[in-house]
């Protein structure tokens, strides 16, 4: 399985001036995290760090000192996450028919969680990994004023990985181009394409590492994991 891994965004959120990626978790950068997730999968084979070229040489350092068995390319990363995919998806090798899609800043996704949408891609040409929602969502117009209140019965936050067919993913995006269409994962492109997407139950820990809050979160999730004090 192939492995694309937008990791081109900048540390805004973050309220830092660098690459978030490169920031340190528990003693290591949050994708050398997601490095070695991907490292322990059982079906992910070749991986993809989608990138901006300033941060290279020091992913080169990270990939080097990992000692990853599995080849590893660096692919140059768009102004939006939208763009890094599209650029991803044209550098992937001619022999790729299904790719998972993971982003760089989810450093806390299982191999099992990778294992299981790389599974399931043979069962459905889209797929993502989800969990329910826990809180009632509320939709709210411009003056914050609730417009409504969905059944959250039928809500699940989007995680990644993200798992498709590459060559319909393809065609999506390049519709999405065509109709100037601005989402915020490849399962909205397949979806406003008409492609069904199906749910594999995601993990309450793969958070998106994206304030400061979120790291100390994350430090924790990853002691507690490692059986740390
Ligand atoms: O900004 P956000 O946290 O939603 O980004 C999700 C993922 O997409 C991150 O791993 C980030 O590095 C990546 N990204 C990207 N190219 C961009 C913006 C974000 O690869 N231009």
């Amino acid at each position: 399985m192939y492995l694309l891994i937008p990791a081109a965004g900048s540390g805004r959120r973050m309220g830092s001036n660098r690459n978030k990626l490169l920031l340190e978790v528990r003693s290591r950068p949050i994708i050398a995290w997601t490095l070695l997730a991907a490292q322990a999968s059982r079906y992910i084979s070749w991986i993809g760090i989608i990138s901006q070229p300033i941060d290279w040489q020091e992913f080169q350092e990270i990939i080097a000192d990992l000692q990853l068995s599995k080849p590893v390319e660096l692919i140059k990363g768009g102004s939006t996450r939208q763009e890094s995919v599209y650029n991803g998806l044209q550098a992937l090798p001619a022999t790729a028919e299904q790719v998972l899609i993971h982003d760089g800043a989810r450093c806390l996704a299982t191999p099992n969680l990778l294992d299981r949408c790389a599974e399931a891609i043979h069962n459905s040409p889209g797929l993502i990994a989800a969990v329910p929602v826990k809180d009632t969502i509320k939709v709210v117009d411009e003056n914050g004023i609730i417009q409504s209140t969905p059944d959250r019965r039928q809500l699940w936050a989007a995680q990644t990985p993200q798992g498709f067919d590459v060559k319909l993913l393809k065609q999506c995006h390049a519709e999405g181009i065509r109709q100037a269409w601005e989402v915020t994962d490849d399962a909205a492109l397949f979806e406003k394409c008409g492609y069904q997407v199906r749910i594999v139950e995601g993990e309450e820990t793969n958070l998106k590492v994206t304030t400061p809050q979120d790291l100390a979160i994350a430090e924790f999730i990853l002691r507690t994991r490692l059986g740390e004090e």
